[in-house]
């Protein structure tokens, strides 16, 4: 869009960029430029115009991603313009996503590029490491309270480590993924520590406070994080002698984004990874961006405009590179992550579906789908270009995030509803064999978060322990149910490793006094390569989960009626224990998919006649496309055996 204001203060730009930039080949990143400028600047402005040095920082930010630019090498470039031609890349059903902790799946990185085969023998072409960067010891939150944005852990490698296993993932047409953390900075980053020596230039990258008056009045409104380990959200240094917000650890300090040189500084780091071979990258805790006092600090419109900006930014310097928003809040609130109330600008493409997640672990509870119809009911529809992260564990908690409204709905309480869950996924609840672990307990809410590893969670470790046979099946069932959901959603399916091999929790930790406070550590594991050699014994756990999972993978990458095109229907099927939802391809009647997933410990009926058998079953057929074969039918009722899942169609 034209428009005089901002055209004129890009020309002002433009013409006193430093003379190393002119005489770069920039047309490429110009003609962005010019296209995305107007929403570039309106956004600046309405988060910083009302300062002294906008135009200065106007100024510095265009240095920045032209800086960006000229360091991007020929084949990333090559590669933006590739995905911009073919700007649905990644709504394709061909991508499988894996999250892992490198250090938990090899000791190093250059081991993990080895050990790149696994990925290729399962299907996987997406990976997820988690953070890398340098941390401190102990006080590292796995790795989110970064020292240094620029460099990696020793203990797993360098920079040339990392773009050695990019170029090998490439090779192989793998999609890294990595993280940035957005939100703090551990408080050993440099930044921080000129803070502490009393620089006011840092000082203001954080939110620092000389007594407890405003720290106070945010305290009235704002959560707790980390209740059992970091009470409050704020932290006394004792060096500087102020109070730093510090809304998860006490050692993460947050950074202030109402300073534009915050923003400046952590968009060149976004750009810097991007050009190290990244080609998705997952902003973590994208929701805490913005804090405003009244509010919980969490979702803020301003947060949002910070990641439009973001967006707009990249989209000029590494367009090719994709955005995960790592927000696990409310089910309404997740979906705006997408820029669902964006001014002129997308956000993240992608987001973490906590939502899906979340309900999938209480149909694991409920044993019925009550809850997972009625809260995927209520889950608007995405924009269009923006898919989700379908998982069921990753390196996090499982947080009881259901809407109030959506219990309620289904004749629950949500107090005692939510304590239920709690109960039952740590053991204490008479029928259950979960073996998860409370982690974020409340003392002052009640509140509390759930650890554990899924083999765990869904009784693998107590059936073994107890050697029920019939109690194994139903675990290894549920895990293949529970991926059959998210295979066939409608998103980027993402598996957490170790999980393809029923790995159980990890008790280590508990011996380790930076980790012990932490349960989230128990489902964190060190990938026990003999174990995982097991998946090649037919009859194993190893082998039954791996197999299948290998074999859905191969499957939901031929069905286009897989990819996310907002093309998926929920069907009100009547039986509670049923979660039923058609996929299609838009004006192709004969693509339909039916999924059908069995929640219930006992097998279930599904009249097909009922749902419109004709709009499936074309030619009469029922087939499964998972197994194979024509499920069990009598008449009209198509039977689903206990945790069960079906992908039905009649080709
Ligand atoms: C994200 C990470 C989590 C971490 C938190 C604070 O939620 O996934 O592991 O503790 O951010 O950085």
């Amino acid at each position: 869009m034209y428009e005089q204001v901002s055209h004129s203060l890009l020309n002002e730009i433009l013409v006193d960029l430093k003379p190393e930039i002119h005489e770069e080949d920039l047309r490429h990143f110009y003609t962005r430029l010019g296209a995305n400028f107007y929403s570039i600047y309106s956004l600046f402005n309405i988060l910083y115009g009302r300062r002294d040095d906008f135009k200065a920082q106007m100024h510095k930010l265009v240095e920045t991603m032209a800086g960006q630019y000229i360091q991007r090498s020929d084949h990333l470039k090559q590669t933006d313009i590739e995905r911009e031609n073919d700007h649905n890349w990644f709504l394709s059903q061909q991508w499988v996503g894996m999250a892992q902790y490198p250090d938990g799946y090899a000791d190093t990185l250059p081991e993990l590029t080895q050990r790149v085969h696994y990925f290729l023998e399962l299907g996987v072409n997406m990976v997820h490491l988690m953070p890398m960067m340098v941390c401190p010891k102990g006080a590292s939150d796995g790795g989110y309270a970064v020292s240094d944005f620029r460099r990696i852990n020793e203990r797993f490698g360098n920079i040339e480590d990392l773009q050695e296993l990019a170029a090998t993932f490439h090779q192989h047409n793998i999609l890294l993924t990595l993280d940035v953390v957005l939100n703090h900075t551990s408080n050993e980053h440099e930044w921080a520590r000129k803070a502490r020596e009393g620089d006011s230039t840092y000082q203001d990258y954080y939110y620092i406070f000389d007594d407890r008056v405003v720290p106070d009045m945010f305290e009235m409104t704002m959560p707790e994080i980390f209740p059992e380990t970091s009470s409050g959200n704020f932290s006394w240094d004792e060096k500087m002698g102020k109070w730093v917000m510090t809304v998860f650890n006490d050692y993460q300090w947050d950074l202030n984004y109402s300073n534009p040189s915050v923003f400046i500084e952590m968009l060149d780091i976004i750009l810097f990874w991007a050009n190290k071979g990244a080609d998705i990258l997952r902003l973590d805790a994208v929701a805490f961006l913005w804090k405003k006092i009244g509010s919980i600090c969490q979702n803020e419109r301003e947060a949002h405009l910070l990641l439009q900006l973001l967006k707009d930014c990249c989209q000029v310097t590494a367009p090719g590179v994709l955005f995960i928003a790592e927000a696990i809040v409310a089910p309404v609130e997740i979906i705006k992550y997408f820029g669902e109330d964006a001014i002129n600008a997308k956000e993240c493409e992608m987001a973490y579906n906590a939502t899906f997640m979340a309900l999938l672990w209480d149909a694991v509870a409920t044993k019925n789908a009550r809850l997972l119809n009625q809260g995927i009911k209520s889950l608007p529809d995405k924009l269009e270009r923006a898919t989700w992260l379908n998982y069921v564990r990753c390196h996090d908690d499982i947080g009881l995030g259901y809407d109030d409204n959506d219990i309620v709905a289904v004749d629950y309480e949500p107090k005692a509803h939510r304590q239920f869950l709690i109960d039952y996924f740590t053991g204490h609840y008479a029928d259950s064999m979960a073996r998860g672990l409370p982690f974020g307990h409340n003392d002052k809410t009640g509140d509390c978060r759930i650890s554990g590893s899924l083999a765990s969670l869904v009784g693998l470790e107590d059936a073994l322990e107890c050697g029920d046979q019939d109690a194994v099946d139903d675990a290894v069932n549920t895990i293949l149910l529970l991926h059959g959901m998210i295979m066939s959603f409608g998103g980027m399916p993402l598996l957490y490793y170790g999980d393809e091999i029923g790995t159980l929790n990890d008790t280590s930790y508990l011996e380790d006094p930076a980790k012990a406070n932490d349960s989230r550590w128990s489902h964190r594991p060190r990938i026990d390569w003999q174990k995982a050699e097991l998946r090649n014994s037919p009859g194993s756990i190893e082998h039954r989960l791996f197999s299948a999972l290998k074999k859905m993978i191969a499957i939901r990458k031929e069905l286009a009626a897989f990819a996310d095109f907002n093309n998926r229907e929920l069907l009100d099927v009547g039986n509670p224990h049923l979660f039923v939802f058609s996929r299609f391809v838009y004006d192709q009647p004969t693509s339909r998919i039916l999924v059908v997933g069995n929640f219930h410990s006992s097998p279930q009926h599904l009249n097909l006649e009922d749902i419109g058998r004709k709009a499936y079953f074309r030619n009469g057929a029922v087939r499964d496309l998972y197994t194979g074969e024509q499920p069990a039918m009598f008449k009209e009722e198509l039977v689903i055996p206990p945790y069960r899942f079906y992908w039905l169609t009649d080709q």
